[in-house]
């Protein structure tokens, strides 16, 4: 197989400490023969939990967001040095629920995802583009600059820590599946964009994820798209059969 392919749940804003341990305790049984990659990002107050449950499973623990700052006075923030010091490995950047409701742009999202990769971490990067954009026939364009403005200044050599997930706003949480054509198109786009900036085989190389309420049922016809190498999960990342039927699809 030319790429990896990744698997990776987005807790979101859900679960305990506590609650984590139970959850990844739950997942870790049914995903140990996967062939795929397979993560769970958490909330931050969960890493330890959630690493702690997963020591010794083939899961891998990721955060959800982290700062472009190595320190300072940024209240309430997180910093992707911080992250790494605790065993962290990948971190998700730019999720279009971070645009909407936290003001995230695409500049913060670039200098968020350099301070990831200087710290060490993989990047899942978002992008992605809302039902009003995706009317107005500007998709391709639209997630070709998100791409382009976020690897900004990314080395050929960082490009290899760097997963673009494509998650349609208008398909996340609505249970609105972009069809296996739509998100094949636009992982395509991005294909075609990393290409241009960065030559074929690197194009060829990188991970292109769809999110949007990927589930048990449309795992399948999404992943055997020729340009969709894996799955960022929201929902159906917290039901532990559900996640483990899309690893599986994967597989
Ligand atoms: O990061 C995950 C996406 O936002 C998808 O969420 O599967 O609940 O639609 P969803």
């Amino acid at each position: 197989q030319l790429r990896k392919a990744v698997i990776a749940g987005n807790w979101k804003m859900n679960k305990t400490p506590a609650e984590a341990k139970e959850l990844i305790a739950a997942i870790a049984p049914l995903v140990k023969d996967a062939t795929v990659d397979v993560v769970a990002c958490t909330p931050f107050v969960d890493l330890s939990a959630a690493q702690e449950a997963a020591e010794g499973t083939n899961l891998q623990i990721g955060a959800e967001n982290c700062h472009w700052a190595k320190s300072g006075a940024f209240t309430g923030e997180v910093s992707a040095e911080m992250l790494s010091a605790m065993g962290v490995k990948i971190v998700i950047i730019g999720h279009s629920e971070r645009r909407q409701y936290f003001g995230e742009t695409d500049v913060t999202v670039h200098d968020r995802t350099r301070a990831a990769l200087d710290a060490g971490l993989t990047v899942i990067l978002c992008v992605g583009e809302t039902l009003e954009q995706r009317e107005q026939g500007i998709t391709n364009e639209l997630c070709a600059m998100q791409t382009k403005i976020a690897l900004g200044g990314v080395s050929e050599e960082e490009l290899k820590r760097i997963i673009i997930a494509y998650e349609p706003v208008w398909a996340i949480g609505t249970g609105k599946t972009a069809t296996a054509e739509q998100a094949n198109e636009v992982c395509a786009a991005i294909r075609e964009t990393v290409k241009e900036l960065y030559g074929c085989a690197a194009g060829d190389g990188i991970t292109l994820q769809y999110g949007g309420s990927m589930n048990a049922g449309n795992a399948a016809e999404l992943l055997a798209q020729p340009d969709v190498d894996g799955g960022l999960i929201g929902g159906a990342s917290l039901k532990p059969q559900d996640f483990a039927a899309i690893v599986e699809a994967a597989t």
